[in-house]
């Protein structure tokens, strides 16, 4: 997946094509204004108050509890990047905006975005990082609950949207009963699972911070009863056993090489005989050409965030092959479709 320059008219157009336009400052200026305009938008609540229709200006920042001359720019800038409709000096939700952008409901990335707006101080880091090989570890103790709150809502309100697609093509050969969740954080892809499965019961291993968070998003959910979390750092406390399945989502990219070798045949000790480990992760691709935007960014956010990096899918199907696991499969998701998800039978 690709961010491209697209001209209004006609005089854009040709200067686009006349290579005099300079491109690279187009979308160093617009890529940064449209992240942050929305991240400033969706924590000031401005989408949410254009959710009964068109407000004006004056009507939205009086809404907001905002200056009104800084909230008529943000609208116009809202309104340039197509994400509001404009009319004088009244404003209303584009379509995308009050798809995705409104607080509650099943499709709100309202958190997601409040997520990114916390990589925002990340990546001031970036020369240091590059420079001197420096990075962090995100999930190191002693981080506010508020950092713990918005990540694991911000990766919920995505994985709302993926999971019943995963649950649905996840090849597990019959109606599992048991299913373990390592660094299933915010809980949301075993209620997919339980969802699907009405005589499934699923475990949560994390680390408690995100433990604490993911226990409430499960009981917002209605699944308090079906998901229980164990707490720990997966290295050190016990996975048990017996599983018809485990799920490994998203945890790769944050381990070192021989940590997912190890997890990979720690998972199939946890498994009954047949039963199927799920990776799910990002993938880099093993091709030594060019890198999508989404492949060549992750990779940079994963070192940046956790000294880490996205995988080749090859090299995850190692790990399974490494682990003893057999009749491999891939597949892709259109609810995911920057990730890989492998499935393999434990002998
Ligand atoms: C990128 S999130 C993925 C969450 C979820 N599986 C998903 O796919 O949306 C990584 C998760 O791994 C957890 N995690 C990171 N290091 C861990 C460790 N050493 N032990 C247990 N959980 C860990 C984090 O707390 C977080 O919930």
């Amino acid at each position: 997946m690709n961010l491209g320059i697209v001209p209004d008219g006609m005089l854009e157009r040709i200067a686009l094509a006349s290579g005099l336009l300079p491109t690279p400052l187009v979308t160093v200026t617009w890529g940064m204004g449209l992240s942050r305009v929305v991240v400033a938008a969706v924590n000031l609540g401005v989408f949410d108050a254009l959710a009964e229709g068109e407000r004006s200006d004056q009507e939205v920042a009086l809404a907001v509890g905002t200056d009104p001359h800084g909230t008529r720019m943000l609208l116009h800038a809202l309104n340039g990047f197509g994400l509001l409709r404009r009319r004088g000096d009244r404003f209303r939700l584009a379509p995308d905006a009050r798809r995705w952008l409104l607080s509650g409901g099943k499709r709100s990335m309202v958190d997601a975005v409040r997520f990114v707006g916390l990589l925002w101080e990340q990546f001031t880091d970036l020369e240091d990082a590059v420079r001197h090989g420096v990075t962090q570890d995100f999930h190191r103790p002693g981080r506010p609950a508020e950092f713990w709150r918005a990540y694991m809502r911000g990766l919920a309100s995505f994985a709302r949207i993926a999971s019943g697609e995963i649950a649905r093509r996840a090849p597990l050969g019959g109606p599992p009963r048991s299913l373990l969740d390592v660094a299933g954080g915010h809980g949301m892809y075993s209620a997919g699972f339980c969802r699907r499965f009405p005589g499934l019961r699923a475990t949560v291993l994390d680390l408690p911070d995100a433990a604490d968070h993911g226990e409430v998003l499960v009981a917002e959910a209605g699944m308090a009863d079906r998901i229980s979390y164990v707490r720990g750092d997966l290295r050190e406390v016990e996975w048990g056993e017996g599983y018809d399945v485990v799920l490994l989502f998203n945890i790769l990219h944050n381990l070192s090489e021989a940590d997912g070798r190890w997890a990979l045949e720690r998972a199939r000790g946890a498994l009954r005989p047949g039963g199927t480990v799920v990776v799910l992760d990002s993938e880099h691709s093993a091709a030594e050409g060019d890198l999508s935007a989404a492949a060549g960014f992750n990779e940079l956010m994963f070192f940046l965030i956790n000294g880490t990096r996205a995988l080749p899918e090859e090299t995850m199907r190692g790990f399974l092959l490494g682990a003893g696991f057999t009749g491999l499969k891939s597949k892709r998701l259109l609810t995911v479709p920057l990730a890989v998800m492998l499935t393999g039978r434990a002998p």
